[in-house]
């Protein structure tokens, strides 16, 4: 049995509404630590086997530990502003950073403290959503491999994600039945709503089809 689109909806809002704070409330926090990541995309047109259609092109990273992850990093709010901590993260993991805007900023919120954790301090995630056109996105997935000093680290490759579903849980379905670091993908599913680029019905379908059990 299918979820309606209503439990679809409280799903995403339990996800992100858990421990969600405005940028300027997690940076009155004192005693965390802060990481800033972003969701670069933008329109495309193309047809998968003739047949599937390609919309957009969405970016996330295979990670060192094998998980899937948006570009950024760790960021010291008393050494630099988060964007431009985002931008030195950028820089390093793609070899490039267009430039991304507290306009840009989406959510932040308390990360899920993970179990070899304990002795660190909490982890607040700031999340941006920045919309590029495709020849920057093209110009990113060749940068890395040349020119990020991360390359072939901490950052195994830049990876699209498949924004369809095929019948037999190919594509996006397969995609979300990835392990992903930290709350990459709450915020992958909320991006994905938010900025339309995954029809509500859709992405119900796909999460409602996709292996992976989550808490
Ligand atoms: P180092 O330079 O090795 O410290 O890594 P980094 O600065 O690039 O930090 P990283 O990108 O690994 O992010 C820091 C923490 O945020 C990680 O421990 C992850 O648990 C978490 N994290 C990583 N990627 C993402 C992501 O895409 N979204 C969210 N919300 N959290 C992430
Ligand atoms: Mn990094
Ligand atoms: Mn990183
Ligand atoms: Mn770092
Ligand atoms: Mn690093
Ligand atoms: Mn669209």
């Amino acid at each position: 049995v299918l979820p309606v689109y209503s439990d679809f909806l409280s799903l995403i809002s339990t996800e992100m509404a858990s421990g969600h704070l405005t940028r300027a409330e997690a940076l009155a926090c004192e005693g965390v630590r802060h990481a800033c990541h972003v969701m670069l995309y933008c329109d495309a047109q193309a047809l998968l086997f003739g047949t599937i259609s390609i919309r957009h092109i969405v970016l996330m990273q295979m990670r060192f530990d094998g998980l899937l992850g948006f570009p950024g990093g760790l960021v010291n709010p008393l050494e630099e502003s988060l964007e431009a901590g985002l931008s030195r993260e950028l820089m390093e993991e793609m070899g490039m950073a267009p430039p991304v805007s507290e306009e840009d900023h989406v959510a932040s919120c308390y990360a899920p403290p993970s179990s070899s954790s304990s002795s660190t301090p909490p982890l607040i995630t700031h999340f941006y959503v920045k919309k590029v056109e495709e020849e920057q996105i093209r110009a990113l997935e060749k940068a890395g491999p040349s020119t990020a000093i991360d390359h072939g680290l901490e950052v195994l490759g830049v990876v699209r994600v498949p924004l369809y579903s095929m019948r037999d849980g190919g594509g996006l379905p397969s995609f979300l039945s990835n392990g992903f670091a930290g709350n990459a993908r709450a915020q992958l599913l909320d991006a994905l709503t938010r900025f339309h680029l995954v029809a509500p019905d859709d992405l119900c379908q796909a999460l409602a089809t996709c292996t992976q059990i989550h808490a």
